[in-house]
């Protein structure tokens, strides 16, 4: 319901958020059709749809399309015309984009095309875009982390409570896996690994037992190193597994995944165009941090040394920021766990001087679907 949504943290006053119950008659908005073929929830997905201001004629990228549970929203939110180009680093997201486009076409003949899905990585966005004949969006999403497709897959190598080769990367054509960092980085290499993508305090004696247990025989299996770190880091506490921060960090470290993020957010930056915007939503302080470091620096207005009386850096702000950070209302949460640790982020990208772009022109070409979409509770 509209009502249990968070309004204090809503993306735009001015804009305020989809209806989540409200049925559109375009396939992919709304609760009912929140999860994802196959099972992936997609998290704070009115919210961020929402902040991204989608409008029939528009083009907005997918960066993390996943199940495709964000794109499909998008494009219901653009009808007619609007087009998503969607980016997935892992080969089995972008085999899922085939159905979607399927059923697109069949709703209404040629409305395939406007979905695009390309293998990549969203640090690319600009060079995959630019493959496609694209310079400019209106829009950008990066919904990051993982999907349950890869957490629920044990093949993958993600989990840690079910047993399968040691691999976590998005994309398994490329890279070292997770058993090549165990395998091979030093005790000071991992235990650096572990403390600073995991934030793991007991980071040491973690990256010593794995040490001295892959003398015996090196790790092939998520079941194994689950096991030595749980015992490492002294049994279960609580709710948590203690292998949880140590698999963080290991796949954060696989995927390149803060670098990428940080190389991501440019690109989008480089694509948008004024009054186009931007989304983020991450899951652990260390993304949130770039997110919400990049948004700030972006929108400053002067870098001068703070005991300078007088401005002279001529600094341009290149976006603004809508809002504060946006948490998953509790129904959400109660209904996909997943959402609680998720945090959204919007801005806007402003013009080459700084200014924000005239949005009286956007909402003039506002469809029918946006109109519904943006109607109602004003608070
Ligand atoms: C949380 S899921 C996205 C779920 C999607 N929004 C939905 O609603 O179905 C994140 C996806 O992003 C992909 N991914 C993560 N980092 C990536 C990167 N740097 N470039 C491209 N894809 C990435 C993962 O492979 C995964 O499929």
């Amino acid at each position: 319901m509209l009502a249990a949504m968070s309004r204090e943290t809503h993306p735009d006053p001015a804009h305020p958020a989809a209806e989540p119950d409200r049925p559109t008659g375009s396939p992919g908005w709304g609760r009912a059709v929140r999860v994802a073929q196959g099972g992936h929830v997609s998290v704070l997905l009115d919210e961020s749809i929402a902040g991204l201001l989608p409008r029939s004629g528009g083009r907005y990228v997918d960066g993390t399309f996943g199940g495709g549970g964000h794109s499909r929203a998008l494009l219901a939110a653009s009808v007619p015309d609007g087009h998503v180009i969607a980016i997935d680093a892992d080969p089995a997201a972008v085999a899922r984009g085939s159905a979607i486009r399927a059923e697109l076409e069949a709703a209404t003949p040629g409305a395939g095309d406007r979905l695009t899905v390309v293998h990549g990585n969203f640090r690319e966005m600009d060079g995959l875009l630019a493959g496609h004949g694209i310079d400019a969006v209106d829009g950008v999403l990066l919904d990051l982390g993982l999907s349950s497709f890869q957490l629920d897959g044990a093949e993958r190598g993600f989990a840690f409570r079910l047993d399968g080769p040691l691999d976590m990367r998005f994309d398994p054509t490329q890279g070292v896996s997770a058993a090549d960092l165990v395998n091979s980085l030093d005790a000071t290499g991992l235990a650096d690994v572990i403390y600073r993508f995991g934030e793991e305090h007991r980071s040491r004696r973690i990256a010593g037992a794995i040490v001295a247990r892959r003398a015996e025989a090196p790790f092939t299996t998520t079941a194994d190193l689950a096991a030595v770190v749980q015992r490492a880091a002294g049994g279960r506490r609580g709710e948590t597994h203690p292998a949880t921060k140590t698999f963080q960090a290991l796949r954060i470290a696989v995927n390149g995944e803060l670098d990428a993020l940080t190389e991501g957010l440019l690109a989008a930056r480089r694509l948008l165009r004024p009054g186009g915007r931007l989304a983020v939503i991450s899951f652990h302080s260390l993304e949130d941090r770039i997110v919400k470091r990049f948004i700030a620096d972006s929108a400053a207005t002067c870098v001068c040394p703070p005991h300078q009386p007088v401005c002279t850096c001529g600094t341009v702000p290149s976006l603004r920021k809508v809002g504060g950070a946006i948490k998953a209302p509790a129904d959400e949460v109660a209904a996909n766990p997943r959402s609680r640790s998720a945090i959204l982020r919007i801005a806007e990208r402003l013009d080459v001087e700084g200014r924000p772009a005239d949005h009286q022109a956007t909402r003039g070409r506002t469809s029918e679907a946006i109109r519904v979409m943006t109607a109602g509770d004003t608070r």
